[in-house]
């Protein structure tokens, strides 16, 4: 006769016990989709914010005002020294930057990158020989074309898009790698 309630209250503890392990199953269950879903709201946006510079594209060449255009003399180089300042990620370097400009009417112009394609040094203009010199190794360049006249450099002077608008001389900077005959832009 005792056996019936006392098996009853064993299987009503029993199905408690159940109930309790099932609950705190839910809620572990439910913590960790809480916490998962905390990480997805907060981590990416803040895993985006930092990662975005490192893949962001650099930003397209823009044209640069570097002279007055009739301050130019005619058929004479004259060097335009300048700050580039580039955002590369998270970093921004702000480089001297040198430029040789010339023109023969006042009007259409030329110019070159003042770094010597050899090995980066940077080229001087020589009145008495209508010649650009590297003073590094002795490299020279034809003053209207840029070719190499003389030396080790494989290639001669690089030129830049330029341009005079509203009567400023425009360019666009550039740079190429050096000691290779190719023009490769970096
Ligand atoms: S760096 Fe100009 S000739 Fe070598």
């Amino acid at each position: 006769m005792r056996e019936g309630p006392l098996s009853r209250k064993d299987d009503s503890i029993s199905d408690d016990s159940g109930a309790v392990h099932k609950r705190r199953a839910f809620l572990k269950t439910l913590a960790a989709l809480g916490s998962a879903f905390v990480a997805v709201v907060i981590g990416v946006p803040a895993a985006g914010a930092f990662l975005t510079p490192a893949f962001r594209r650099r930003p397209r060449k823009e044209w640069t005002q570097v002279a007055k255009a009739d301050l130019i003399d005619i058929d004479v180089p004259v060097k335009v020294d300048f700050a580039e300042s580039t955002n590369d990620a998270w970093v921004e370097t702000r480089a001297l930057r040198t430029v040789w400009l010339r023109t023969e009417d006042g009007e259409t112009f030329t110019a070159f990158s003042g770094t010597c394609p050899h090995l980066g040094c940077s080229v001087n203009f020589e009145p008495s020989r209508n010649s650009f010199i590297c003073p590094c190794h002795h490299g020279i360049f034809d003053m209207k074309t840029g070719a190499v006249l003389g030396g080790p450099p494989p290639r001669g002077l690089d030129p830049l898009p330029v341009r005079v608008n509203n009567g400023q001389v425009e360019v666009i900077l550039k740079q190429f790698r050096s000691g290779v005959p190719e023009r490769v832009e970096v």
